[in-house]
C-alpha cells in the first residue's frame, strides 16, 4: 500500500462534537472499497480526539487504485472521509546463481528476475536493454571468490519509483597457491635482526602450510616476528595443502653473520706481525748501516796506512 496519511477533516469534526458528547462514544469504521477493515482496526481516544489504525493486507485482485473510507459516527451525526490508495505487489527480485560454490574455470549463470513491469539492473555487469530480467554468464576465477552480485529492481507505482534489491555472494574454490608474491623463495638476513617470515598460501578453502628444513625437519616460524639466529639458515620445503590439492615450494634462508672474536684475533695477529716486521727491518737496516760504517772506517784506516807507508821512503 502506498503511504497514506491522516484524514484531515476528522479532527475538526470531532472537536466540534466532542464539546457535546464524549468522543469515546464515537464509532469508527474503515473500509477498502467494499471490504470492511474493522476486525483489524485499533481505535485510540485522546481527550476530544481519536485515531483509528489498521493493517491493510492488499489482495492480488485489489491491485491498483482503491478507495479507503473512514466513517465516524457520534450521536446522530456522522462524517465520512475518503482517500485513494494504490495497492501493488513488488517482491524483491529473484537473484540466482546457477551454483553458489564452483571451482575456478567453471561457468556460472547469474540471473535476476523481477515482476514484469519492473526494470532490473545487476551491479558490476554491463547494462543490457531495460527489462525485468538480466542474465550474465561468468567464467569463475579465483578473483571472483567472495564477489557479490547485487540486483536492483525499480517499479513505478502511482508516480513514485520504488526500489528493491537483493544480493548474492559467489564462492569460488581455488588453490592452493604459493608463488613468489605469497612466499619469497630467497631470504637473506643479518643475524640478530628482527624479521617476520612472511609465507602465506592462498586458496579457498584456505590451505594448511608449513615449511620444514630439508636436513632435519626443523619448522620455519612463519608469520612471527623473531630475532634471526644463524641456525635458521637452510633450505626449507614449504607444503601448502587443501582439500583441492597440494603445492610445494622451496625456500632458502641465508643468515649473514660475522664472527667478531675471530676478526679481533686476526686484527691483533696482523698488528703484531706488522710490528714484528717493522722491528726486524729497522734492526737489519741499523745493523747494515753500522756494518757499512765499520767497513768504511776500516777502508779509511787502510788507505791512511798505505799513504803513510808510501809517504815514508825506504
Ligand atoms: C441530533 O440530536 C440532537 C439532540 O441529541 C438534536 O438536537 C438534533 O436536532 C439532531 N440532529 C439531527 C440531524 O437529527
Ligand atoms: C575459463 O577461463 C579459463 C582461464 O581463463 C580457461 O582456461 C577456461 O577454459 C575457461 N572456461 C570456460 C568454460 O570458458
Ligand atoms: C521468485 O521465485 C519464487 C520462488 O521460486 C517464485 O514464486 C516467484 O514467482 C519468483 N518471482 C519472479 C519475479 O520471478
Ligand atoms: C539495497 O537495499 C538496501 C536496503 O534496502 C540498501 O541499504 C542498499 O543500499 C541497496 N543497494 C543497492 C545497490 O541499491
Ligand atoms: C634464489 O637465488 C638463487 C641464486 O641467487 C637462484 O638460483 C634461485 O633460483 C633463487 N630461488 C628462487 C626461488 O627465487
Ligand atoms: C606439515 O603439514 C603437513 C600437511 O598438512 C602435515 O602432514 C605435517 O604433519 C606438518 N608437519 C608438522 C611438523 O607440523
Ligand atoms: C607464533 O607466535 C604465536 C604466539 O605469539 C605462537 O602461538 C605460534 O606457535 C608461533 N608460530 C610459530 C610457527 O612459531
Ligand atoms: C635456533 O637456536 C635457538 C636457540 O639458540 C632455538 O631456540 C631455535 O629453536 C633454533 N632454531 C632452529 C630452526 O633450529
Amino acid at each position: 500500500m502506498a503511504p497514506g496519511d491522516a484524514l484531515p477533516a476528522l479532527p475538526a469534526f470531532l472537536a466540534l462534537l466532542g464539546a457535546l458528547l464524549p468522543v469515546s462514544e464515537a464509532q469508527v469504521h474503515l473500509a477498502l472499497g467494499d471490504r470492511r477493515l474493522d476486525s483489524r482496526s485499533t481505535i485510540t481516544y485522546h481527550g476530544d480526539s481519536l485515531s483509528a489504525k489498521t493493517v491493510l493486507e492488499g489482495k492480488a485482485e485489489e491491485e491498483g487504485s482503491q478507495q479507503l473510507t473512514c466513517a465516524v459516527m457520534l450521536g446522530n451525526q456522522s462524517l465520512e472521509t475518503r482517500r485513494s490508495v494504490t495497492i501493488y505487489s513488488f517482491p524483491a527480485p529473484n537473484l540466482t546463481l546457477s551454483e553458489p560454490e564452483v571451482s575456478e574455470g567453471t561457468e556460472v549463470m547469474v540471473e535476476c528476475q523481477a515482476r514484469a513491469e519492473a526494470v532490473v539492473t545487476l551491479s558490476g555487469v554491463p547494462a543490457g536493454p531495460p527489462g525485468p530480467r538480466v542474465q550474465f554468464l561468468l567464467n569463475a576465477s579465483a578473483e571472483d571468490n567472495g564477489r557479490s552480485f547485487s540486483c536492483s529492481a525499480a517499479l513505478e507505482v502511482a508516480g513514485q519509483v520504488l526500489q528493491k534489491n537483493r544480493t548474492r555472494e559467489l564462492r569460488v574454490l581455488y588453490g592452493p597457491w604459493l608463488d613468489e608474491r605469497d612466499c619469497p623463495g630467497n631470504w637473506t638476513w643479518k643475524e640478530g635482526s628482527q624479521q617476520t617470515l612472511r609465507c602465506q598460501a592462498r586458496g579457498n578453502p584456505s590451505p594448511h602450510l608449513n615449511c620444514s628444513r630439508e636436513k632435519d625437519g626443523a619448522l620455519l616460524p612463519i608469520g612471527n616476528l623473531s630475532c634471526v639466529t644463524r641456525n635458521l639458515s637452510g633450505t626449507y620445503v614449504c607444503r601448502a595443502i587443501s582439500s583441492r590439492g597440494e603445492l610445494i615450494r622451496e625456500v632458502s634462508v641465508m643468515v649473514l653473520y660475522s664472527d667478531h672474536q675471530n676478526i679481533v684475533a686476526i686484527v691483533v695477529v696482523t698488528i703484531l706481525a706488522t710490528l714484528g716486521a717493522v722491528g726486524s727491518a729497522a734492526y737489519v737496516y741499523n745493523r747494515q748501516r753500522k756494518i757499512k760504517k765499520y767497513k768504511l772506517q776500516e777502508a779509511q784506516k787502510a788507505t791512511t796506512m798505505k799513504l803513510n807507508t808510501q809517504a815514508t821512503p825506504p
